[in-house]
């Protein structure tokens, strides 16, 4: 209401005076006449050393995209309740009274929806409290929001409250760009990269490239911000985007809301982009006041108008893109894109035709709408438009309706506009302002059983086999949430609202009217229930962090040790991975995800999807004297007696997610070399910070000379350590039957990763650095 408008919290305002005197230096180093894009002007006002970062390695300025080793100082960080925790662990290890930036805690993983956030909300507190409490006290202590379970998804929470033009960030969270629906730059990182920032160490990436979407035209009927993004997933495909921050431009961008714009950004993650990122508009104005930040209007039109000779918010006039697509918002039609992968686009029109020729169920069960994607005020009210009509003509949805705020402030507000009250007369139910069923924590009561195949519609982002239920069999698809509430009363996968009607009483042809709502409440958001504001950003040193000796799921971090002198000896091979090793093979999710706070219990599960070169066995090792055992029981045996080791891999070790677990807990449990044919990037540079060494075979066919239980030893990697990356390297491998083969390897650590594995690990650096 507006009185509670008036209780709001102080805005955070980007340290813009900062960040425009970085961009004049840019300016400075690459020459006033240099074009920009909007992305490297918000990007490049940020780092650490401007002139080291745009120079090196780029022909003097001249080629910085996909070359430069871009060193950057975020504004702030977010972490999620399940990512925060190593994260949060690994920070501890370093000593500091607080963090150097602001950041945020969002409990919103460990909230399970299932009955209704009543009865939904209690029931995972009480079964998540000993990391919830940890995670408050660590968060009170170090002077970092914390926003309890029941407060919001991580990225509306980011999106109504710390999100602006100009700002940059980072989250713990693939999708935190939906930041960029506002303007800034937001990179979801693992936790060990957060912690960079947290303790004011640059954070590096390698300078992205800019893929321009130009949008043409205006949306109108059906259409919707989650059209843009589904035919985009459908013209680039999951990897589409991959190293590149798409940057949107042209005239369709003034017609979409801030919300939606943040739709966009947030699945720009489902194509493989760094981040997304909108020019600053004035359709982002009411949504800065209706989320009570006057005070960063005033100072993005400083930004933005004030400094003209800056032109710091949006792209240079005919800058060049590294690739650029048109998408014309007049003529775009809904999309449905699924299953098991977002890139698999249909056009509404067709969809029935596909769910024929490809036997796709023809009912579906569960229709899903909300989440950080997609729980806007816009979204809900036009939604509410379809389920009001439905409602006049007597009609209930046939499949099972759930709906998730994505925030309080969200949920609160469509509470006093009474459009949850007409979700739930309609049969919806209103799940936890959580994450929910978006991340597999959905317990379904509809007696759909594990491996019993099934569709269900959702406005969520992700739909790999899984995600949302546990059930690889369910076909998970994705729409905007008005298509998957119409879709809801017919029950079918075949009826499209648009052409097609449902019947009703007295032999009648009920047909949905387009949908129409309101882009914001008309006096600025409700706060809600006090209970889910934050605890105050000012660190407390007096408050302990407890972490209880005997938890399974929580574990204080012991630095690792640092590197001895010498070269590497008497390694044994632990195991030789055959074909793809994911970071979801060396650490799966599923139920560890339980354990990510616990280093010693989650590495139970390392390498447990990797197939033996061998014997073609999966998660099966063989010690020496032939005992047989799992991955994970035979380096815990090795660990136990000090034998260190190293796996041998094929081509793009690590790639999928950037999970940091994939790299600690090998390193926890004894690892010390990963050699492969090929690294995916993150993963290689993940590695790395954690004092592992990845080298890559010279001649990819010596895979062959190597075998489980083979004895290694390294020649130069001393001489490359002590002299920071200079040199070659060989591994000498020693045959069980005492033969002896030499193998030429190759390496890429820099200077400061030289010092990564002396010191044992980036955060020891870190933490030693802090001491001195
Ligand atoms: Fe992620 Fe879905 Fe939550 S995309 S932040 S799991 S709502």
């Amino acid at each position: 209401t507006p009185s509670q408008s008036s209780a709001r919290r102080k805005a955070a305002v980007p340290p813009y005076q900062k960040i425009l005197s970085g961009f004049e230096d840019v300016r400075i180093v690459l020459g006033s006449s240099r074009k920009l894009t909007l992305a490297e002007k918000i990007l490049y006002a940020h780092l650490d050393n401007i002139e080291e970062s745009l120079l090196q390695n780029t022909n003097n300025g001249k080629d910085i995209r996909g070359n430069a080793n871009l060193k950057l100082k975020p504004d702030r960080v977010a972490m999620q309740d399940a990512s925060a925790q190593m994260a949060i662990l690994q920070f501890m290890t370093c000593d500091l009274p607080s963090t150097a930036v602001p950041a945020s805690i969002h409990c919103d993983h460990m909230i399970v929806g299932e009955k209704g956030a009543d009865t939904d909300l209690p029931n995972s507190i009480q079964g998540n409290k000993e990391v919830f409490d940890f995670l408050e006290s660590a968060a009170k202590k170090y002077g970092i929001e914390f926003w309890p379970p029941g407060a919001g998804i991580i990225h509306q929470t980011v999106l109504e409250n710390y999100a602006a033009p100009g700002l940059m960030m980072l989250g713990t969270d693939s999708h935190t760009p939906n930041a960029g629906g506002l303007g800034a730059i937001a990179i979801g990182v693992g936790g060990a990269d957060a912690v960079d920032a947290l303790v004011d160490a640059p954070w590096e990436l390698k300078a992205p490239k800019v893929l321009n979407v130009r949008l043409e035209g205006k949306l109108s009927g059906w259409a919707s911000p989650k059209d843009v993004i589904l035919r985009l997933a459908g013209l680039l495909t999951v990897r589409g985007g991959t190293g590149s921050i798409i940057e949107y431009s042209g005239p369709g961008v003034e017609t979409l809301s801030a919300t939606g714009m943040s739709t966009i950004c947030n699945m720009g993650a489902e194509v493989g982009a760094s981040t997304s990122i909108f020019p600053f508009c004035e359709n982002h104005v009411p949504y800065l006041r209706a989320t009570g930040r006057a005070s960063i209007i005033d100072a993005v039109k400083g930004v933005a108008y004030g400094n003209d000779k800056h032109n710091f918010l949006r792209a240079d006039t005919d800058v060049e893109y590294d690739e650029q697509v048109t998408i014309d918002l007049s003529t775009l039609e809904p999309h449905i894109n699924g299953p098991f992968t977002p890139d698999l686009s249909t056009p509404l029109s067709k969809f029935k035709e596909a769910v024929e020729i490809n036997k796709w169920p023809k009912t579906f069960g569960a229709g899903l709408i909300g989440s950080c994607t997609n729980s806007s005020f816009e979204d809900m009210t036009r939604v509410e438009s379809l389920v009001k009509q439905a409602h006049a003509a007597g009609l209930r949805p046939k499949a099972d309706f759930f709906i998730t705020p994505g925030s309080e402030q969200v949920r609160a507000t469509l509470e006093e506009n009474t459009t949850l009250q007409t979700f739930s007369k309609a049969g919806g139910i209103v799940l936890a302002n959580a994450c929910g069923p978006c991340i597999g924590q959905w317990k379904r009561t509809d007696g759909v059983k594990k491996g019993e195949e099934n569709a269900i519609l959702c406005s969520y982002n992700r739909n790999f086999p899984g995600r949302n239920d546990g059930n690889a069999k369910t076909m998970s698809f994705l729409a905007s949430p008005e298509i998957v509430t119409a879709m809801a009363y017919a029950g079918s996968t075949e009826f499209n609202p648009m052409t097609d009607t449902i019947p009703v009483s007295g032999g009648k042809e009920f047909k949905f009217e387009p949908p129409t709502g309101s882009r914001l409440p008309g006096s600025g958001f409700a706060i809600g229930n006090p209970a889910f504001l934050p605890s105050s950003a000012k660190p407390d040193p007096a408050v302990q962090v407890v972490v209880n000796p005997e938890s399974d799921r929580l574990a204080l971090l012991e630095p690792f040790a640092p590197y001895a002198e010498g070269e590497l000896q008497g390694l044994k091979v632990l195991y030789k991975v055959k074909g793809q090793c994911t970071t979801d093979t060396i650490s799966a999710a599923g139920p560890w995800l339980k354990y990510k706070g616990h280093l010693p219990n989650i590495s139970e599960n390392t390498l447990i999807g990797a197939v033996n070169a061998e014997t073609g066995e999966t998660n099966v090792a063989y010690d020496a004297d032939g005992t047989q055992s799992s991955i994970p029981e035979l380096a815990k045996k090795w660990k136990s007696k000090s034998q260190q080791w190293i796996v041998v891999a094929e081509d793009n070790y690590g790639e999928g997610s950037a999970r940091e677990h994939a790299a600690l807990q090998p390193r926890y449990l004894g690892g010390r070399i990963i050699l492969a044919k090929s690294f995916a990037r993150i993963h290689q540079t993940n590695l790395k910070k954690q004092g592992v060494i990845p080298l890559t075979f010279t001649n990819k066919d010596d895979y062959d000379k190597i075998s489980a239980n083979d004895e290694v030893s390294t020649s130069g990697l001393w001489d490359v350590l002590q002299s920071g990356g200079d040199g070659n390297i060989k591994i000498i491998v020693k045959k069980r039957d005492g033969a002896t083969v030499e193998i030429p390897v190759e390496h890429n650590l820099s200077k400061d990763q030289c010092g990564f594995v002396l010191a044992g690990s980036a955060l020891n650096v870190l933490a030693r650095k802090n001491q001195d």
